[in-house]
């Protein structure tokens, strides 16, 4: 079957005839096509052939194949956008069932804290989450809490995202992603710089019913202490939160390799 449409036209002097016939039924002149200067143009089929139901729906079948490939494309873009390739096997498939379970089973307005201990999988789970919800077309922000500060730091330098642009991106996208929450030695207090822009970020997103999910090496408790209790109300009340134990998996893989 020939696309007309998606292959070339033919050009030239209708007096050579034979060359001018219809590519598929071979029998009926080609369809003229109009004239550029002096040379007259032909489509390559004849009439009958390009109006015919089968043309169309080959053609139509064609136009919907290449549209679904220029979507998965998209969709691959926007997941290794925010997907790392250390974390490309990361599925909603592969994370601990009760972590699945309570990720697959919150409301759509509420986030979760992954705490737990290092290597246990709170950043592959929060990878997870993120390419199931962009499989589902949603737009997320996903961050390192260290490099949202830095952001935010070299915002004042002037050669990026104002300060302002940036806490407006954070506030304002579906769904917010934080990874390592609170890094500083677990009986230190986060800077005030941390605490205000944590604050400013999470009471927004929660007065606007907007879900946040985050991580963290850090108990519940060391989390209040670490930021303060304002912060840790907020994130109880707009999260679940979920406990997590279990070994080190990067030391797991260590140890089957040797
Ligand atoms: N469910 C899983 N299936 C396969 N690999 C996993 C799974 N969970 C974690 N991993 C792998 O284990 C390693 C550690 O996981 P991850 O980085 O998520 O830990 P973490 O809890 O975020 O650690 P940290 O507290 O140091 O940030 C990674 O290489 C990750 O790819
Ligand atoms: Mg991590
Ligand atoms: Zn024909």
């Amino acid at each position: 079957m020939i696309i007309e449409s998606l292959l070339k036209v033919d050009s030239g002097k209708p007096s050579q005839s034979d060359a001018k016939l219809c590519q598929q039924c071979n029998s009926r002149p080609r369809r003229p096509l109009g004239r550029v200067g002096d040379t007259e143009c032909f489509g390559l089929l004849c009439q009958d052939c390009f109006n015919s139901p089968e043309r169309k729906i080959t053609e139509e079948r064609t136009q919907v194949r290449a549209q679904r490939k220029l979507k998965s494309q998209k969709l691959r873009d926007a997941i290794s956008f925010v997907v790392p390739p250390l974390y490309r096997d990361s599925h909603i498939r592969n994370v601990a069932e009760i972590i699945k379970k309570t990720f697959l089973a919150r409301k759509p307005f509420e986030g979760l804290l992954l705490s737990g201990s290092v290597g246990c999988g709170k950043t592959y789970s929060l990878y997870a989450f993120a390419r199931y919800l962009i499989c589902r077309q949603n737009y997320v922000i996903f961050y390192r809490y260290e490099d949202l500060l830095s952001d935010i730091r070299a915002s004042y330098s002037g050669n990026s995202l104002s300060e302002s642009q940036i806490l407006h991106k954070l506030k304002s996208v579906r769904f917010l992603f934080i990874d390592d929450l609170g890094t500083t030695a677990s009986l230190n207090t986060e800077s005030d710089f941390s605490l205000r822009t944590l604050f400013n970020v999470l009471d927004h997103r929660i007065n606007f019913m907007l879900p946040t999910f985050l991580s963290t090496n850090k108990t519940v408790e060391e989390l209040g202490k670490g930021f303060d209790q304002r912060i840790l109300s907020r994130i109880a009340g707009a999260c679940q939160i979920l406990n997590l134990s279990g070994n080190d998996k990067r030391l797991q893989k260590l140890k089957k390799k040797y």
